[in-house]
């Protein structure tokens, strides 16, 4: 059977006290409903609906989704009421899994198990026991401990309330047990809501059984309402992450202060120091080290490679072997570095493509520039590449030297084994293996004395 699965995002999410929907409150750098559906993907050959309310145009268009099949509930009435609205768009004969938008680190595998239960007339329900089950919908069992409803907190009897097992919210069942019984779902309760969860004494009486299922982590079904939640959910997946990188060989200095906001891959023996973040695609190579306090976003990083502590680096960058970055370097995009090429502190490169062995030690901007092999940049240059109106283009060739504190004016091009004498304004094209030396000449005056004060002021 086609599993089809409704995810309910329709909550204004008050207690975030925010105006961005919660659903679009980034974890690892994702909206936590991204994670849902990149879980629900996973699993869900059928239809893949959410619900939205609130903010449901800034939702939609975040996650824009050909898969995916937008309802919307104008009102929240309740959880019963949010997939009541999704009730047309389910294929007539599939399982139904009913996931939550702001529940992001639901498991693949949880849910395969959960769906796997649901057979004839069985319907399947995710289940905690919590030490402190308050504000949850309590697991009321038979004598013979058969689930025979969900109660809430706010309509439960004393005895109901010292119930530890607990609704998750994740709930797989058949389409035709859903559109039997949803619509007999009233709003008689505290809340006046239509709850959802009053369909498992409904399904009971038709005759349905009801299996209840622990994920494997109590985090997996952590629900986000506060950003003090939000925190404990994000640290709980980075240590997870990090303790994946540290089992294939990456050393962490500190696996709780590590963070990653995409996708990290990493070869052997790479050494993280703390406080690094990385974002976006970031692929190690072997042996790399990172200093501390350094941010990559989307970097391809050869073997070898050391970056220095509090360098920046924004690709799409690409490093080869053994290069060299940092202290305080920031690599911005377009940048390239060949083998055992060297950026030192200060230096922001952008669309740079500098070649093997080449050196920017300290001090200088490089931009809408191609440095060829073995290249010395001094000290304080500045390419000059920009008019106020266009980029231009500085190409320095093989073994060139550019003195400290250069300017070079673009478009220009420094050749081959070509040399730039300190403090030089290049404005014109510098010819191979030539010296070229562009600054005002220096003058002296012997026996110079000094301007002295006048008397009185
Ligand atoms: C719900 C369950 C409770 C369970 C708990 C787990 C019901 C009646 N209760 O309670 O048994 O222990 O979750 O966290 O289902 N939503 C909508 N539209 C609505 C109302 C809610 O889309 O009209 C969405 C919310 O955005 C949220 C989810 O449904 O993602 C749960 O809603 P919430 O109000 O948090 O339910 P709880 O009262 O916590
Ligand atoms: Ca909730």
């Amino acid at each position: 059977m086609a599993v089809d699965i409704v995810v309910l995002a329709a909550g204004q999410g008050t207690r975030m006290g925010s105006s961005l929907p919660k659903v679009l409150h980034p974890l690892a750098g994702r909206p936590l409903l991204g994670h849902v559906l990149t879980t629900a993907r996973t699993l869900a050959d059928g239809n893949l609906i959410v619900v939205t309310g609130a903010g449901g145009d800034t939702v939609r268009k975040r996650l824009a989704n050909p898969h995916i099949q937008w309802v919307e509930q104008t009102q929240q009435l309740g959880t019963g009421h949010a997939v009541l609205q999704a009730l047309p768009a389910l294929s007539t004969d599939s399982i139904v899994l009913i996931l939550y938008g702001d529940v992001p680190l639901i498991a693949s595998a949880t849910l395969k198990a959960l769906v796997a239960r649901v057979k004839g007339k069985t319907l399947a329900l995710l289940t905690v026991e919590l030490g402190d089950p308050t504000g949850y919908g309590r697991i009321v069992r038979d004598a013979a401990g058969e689930v025979v409803g969900i109660v809430e907190q706010k309509d439960a009897t004393q005895e109901q309330l010292a119930i530890n097992e607990v609704n998750t919210g994740v709930l797989a069942l058949g389409s035709d047990c859903l559109r039997q019984c949803l619509p007999s779902v009233g709003n008689d309760n505290n809340q006046h809501e239509y709850y959802l969860t009053d369909i498992i004494a409904l399904a009971r009486q038709q005759g349905y059984s009801i299996q209840t299922l622990r994920p494997l982590a109590a985090e997996e079904v952590q629900g986000v309402n506060t950003r003090a939640q939000l925190a404990s959910l994000e640290r709980y997946y980075q240590r997870r992450l990090a303790a994946q990188l540290m089992d294939s060989g990456v050393s962490l200095a500190d696996p709780d202060r590590f963070d990653c906001r995409g996708q990290l891959s990493a070869g052997r023996d790479v050494h993280i120091d703390v406080n690094c973040v990385f974002e976006g695609q970031v692929t190690l190579g072997d042996n790399v080290r990172i200093g501390p306090n350094t941010v990559i976003r989307d970097a391809d990083i050869g073997s070898g490679v050391v970056i220095k502590a509090h360098s920046v680096i924004e690709g799409p960058v690409r490093i080869e072997d053994g290069a060299e970055v940092g202290p305080f370097a920031r690599l911005r995009q377009g940048t390239h570095l060949g083998e055992g090429a060297k950026i030192g502190n200060f230096v922001e490169t952008k669309q740079a493509q500098v070649g093997p062995g080449s050196k920017i030690n300290h001090l200088s901007y490089v931009g809408d520039a191609e440095l060829g092999a073995g290249v010395n940049i001094g000290a304080g240059t500045i390419t000059c590449n920009y008019d106020g109106v266009n980029k231009h283009k500085t190409v320095v060739g093989d073994g060139a030297f550019i003195g400290s504190n250069t300017s070079l004016v673009a478009p220009v091009v420094v050749g081959d084994g070509a040399t730039v004498g300190a403090g030089s304004t290049i404005t014109h094209d510098v010819s191979d293996h030539s010296l070229a030396v562009a600054r005002g000449k220096q003058r002296s005056v012997d026996n110079w004395s000094r301007p002295r004060r006048k008397d009185g002021e």
